[in-house]
């Protein structure tokens, strides 16, 4: 399974893309909003940092003017990945992107209905948002479940990318579940890492090294 990270922050990016397990990354109005910067340089500075697809959302809401600025975006490099809403609307830019050859990531899945939708468009990638499923009490893991299901029967490309992801347990039944990519918070990145257990072992290895020095 592919990680992305889910964020613009460039330290957060720079630390993880430097640990070596980072494929890509994904941004949204609310992430590019908390870092407090110039949209474009800011997306500019991420992609140089990422080694891989660095999802880019459009913020216009008619098919028109969401291709423009795509159009605009995908110009930068051609690792932009551009992130569209499930909706009529986002459909058709879908398709029109999709016949451009620029690469689609459709976001705020919540159904597989969407999801088959979405890649019969020419989706690249969709987002199903888990954790704002289980939010309302729903199952955000079995959505994923039966969307790997319905690209597998009829053999759809569209790639599946985890997100809204809370817990290192999502992470993992992704996996299990054969997601093609879970796009993680920071946070997250590094509670995959941690075992007390871990620390622990290395604890006494080192102070027995020291009895071996001594
Ligand atoms: O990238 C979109 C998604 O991961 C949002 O997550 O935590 O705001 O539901 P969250």
């Amino acid at each position: 399974m592919k990680i992305f990270l889910d964020t613009a922050n460039l330290e957060e990016l720079k630390t993880g893309v430097a640990y070596g397990v980072i494929d890509g990354a994904t941004t949204n109005p609310s992430l590019i909003a908390k870092e407090n910067r110039g949209f474009l340089p800011l997306i500019k500075e991420v992609l140089e940092i990422v080694p891989g697809p660095v999802s880019v959302e459009v913020t216009a809401t008619s098919a028109g003017e969401m291709v423009e600025e795509a159009k605009k975006y995908a110009e930068i490099s051609k690792n932009v990945v551009i992130k569209v809403p499930i909706n009529l609307e986002g459909l058709k830019v879908v398709k029109t992107l999709s016949d451009l050859e620029i690469k689609t990531n459709v976001t705020l899945i919540f159904s597989s209905s969407q999801a088959l939708l979405a890649a019969k468009a020419g989706a690249t990638y969709v987002s199903p948002f888990v954790g704002r499923i289980d939010d309302i009490s729903g199952d955000g893991m079995e959505l994923v479940e039966q969307i790997v299901r319905i690209y597998e029967n009829y053999s759809i490309p569209t790639e599946i990318i985890v997100a809204s992801v809370r817990h290192p347990l999502h992470f993992v039944q992704a996996a299990m579940i054969g997601a093609d990519i879970a796009t993680i918070p920071f946070s997250t990145l590094t509670k995959l890492l941690n075992h007390p257990l871990t620390d622990k072992g290395m604890e006494t290895f080192l102070k027995d090294w020291e009895k071996v020095k001594k």
